[in-house]
């Protein structure tokens, strides 16, 4: 079965195709390269044995989308992942990420909704939530106006397929709200690559330990938690990747309860910045150089899923540790900097 991944060089989306080429999965490729490498695709073929097939291509540009579509009928399935994500730039350019995040949606939509198998997982983000009111946060949890246009693209994204799923029953949707992917693949072949200085902590982390960045800024210590830091939902992106399979089949089997579905996908367990330092340090052997500065506008102070929906409906959960996350995301950098 021959499944699209878009954005399928990038972070998760490499993962993804990983897994999904584990379950014997066709997959293909589509990438503008504008945030990923070419050279993933090695890393895809060292761990599975096989190069997936991969097509540049600008989704912004709708005719090659129409082109793509029509040279590929076939498919089973779509996983879009293609997006930016970066949320201060977000703030600053706006008309790019509803270009981007926004735009190519429709493209996607407008040409999947045309083909025979209309399956389709979208990557959308616990950032919909904003500061829930309840933890953990359950799929019922009201979103909350965005922060910013980045977060803004996810809750039009997804009222778009939602939308389109009401009037087009032959569409099935599944939006996943990730809370936050980090880690590696275990072999170090495929991991994350933020282009300049990371904005997120994990990628931070590694770089200061291995001498790019001089010290780690905690944003905040002054938090009503436990230690005073802020506190997310670490999920390993390999668990996260395996998610995506688990929901496309679901997809595939019909086994989806309605044609647009939502499912938090995270660990269920909180763990603040210093307890994720604490693991990078247990597992890596160094000290970490950081310091508690001022706190950064716009972090919510407490997010984590509730996941029983994600268990008992997807019949997916994850297997690995805060640990084994940050031990991959050590060897990685290890691996990219060696
Ligand atoms: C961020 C985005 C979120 C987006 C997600 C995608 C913001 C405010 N939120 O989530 O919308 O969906 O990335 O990947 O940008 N931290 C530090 N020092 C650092 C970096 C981070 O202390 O140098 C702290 C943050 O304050 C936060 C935690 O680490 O408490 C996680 O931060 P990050 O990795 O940026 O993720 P989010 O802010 O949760």
């Amino acid at each position: 079965m021959k499944v699209l991944v878009t954005g399928g060089l990038g972070f998760i989306g490499s993962h993804t195709v990983v897994e999904l080429q584990n379950e014997g999965f066709e997959v293909v490729i589509i990438d503008d390269l504008s945030n990923s490498s070419l050279d993933v695709l090695g890393g895809i073929e060292e761990i599975t044995g096989k190069k997936p097939v991969f097509q540049k291509l600008d989704l912004k540009i709708k005719q090659d989308v129409i082109d793509f579509f029509e040279k590929h009928k076939n498919l089973a399935g779509v996983i879009h992942f293609a997006a930016n994500k970066a949320v201060g730039e977000s703030v600053n350019n706006p008309l790019m990420y509803y270009e981007n995040n926004i735009g190519t949606l429709v493209y996607m939509l407008q040409r999947l909704t045309k083909l025979k198998q209309q399956n389709f997982i979208f990557s959308s983000s616990c950032t919909v939530y904003g500061q829930a009111e309840e933890l953990p946060i359950t799929e019922n949890a009201p979103v909350q106006s965005a922060e910013s246009p980045y977060g803004n693209t996810k809750q039009v994204g997804e009222e778009i397929i939602r939308d389109t799923c009401k009037v087009n029953e032959k569409l099935n949707a599944i939006a996943l709200r990730y809370f936050n992917p980090i880690g590696a693949h275990s072999t170090a072949q495929i991991g994350e690559l933020p282009i300049g200085v990371p904005q997120n902590l994990v990628p931070y982390i590694t770089q200061t330990a291995i001498g790019l960045r001089e010290q780690l800024s905690v944003f905040g210590g002054d938090y009503p938690t436990p230690d005073g830091t802020c506190i997310r939902d670490y999920i390993h992106v390999v668990d996260l990747a395996k998610a995506h399979v688990v929901a496309l089949k679901r997809l595939i089997e019909n086994k989806n309860d309605s044609n647009y579905e939502i499912f938090n996908l995270g660990t269920g367990k909180g763990s603040s910045v210093l307890e994720v330092i604490n693991s990078f340090e247990k597992v890596s052997g160094k000290k970490l150089n950081y310091k508690i500065v001022g706190r950064r506008d716009g972090d919510v102070i407490a997010a984590y899923a509730e996941t029983s929906k994600a268990n008992d409906v997807l019949g997916w959960k994850t297997e690995l540790t805060l640990d084994d996350a940050m031990d991959s995301a050590w060897k990685w950098e290890q691996k990219i900097r060696g």
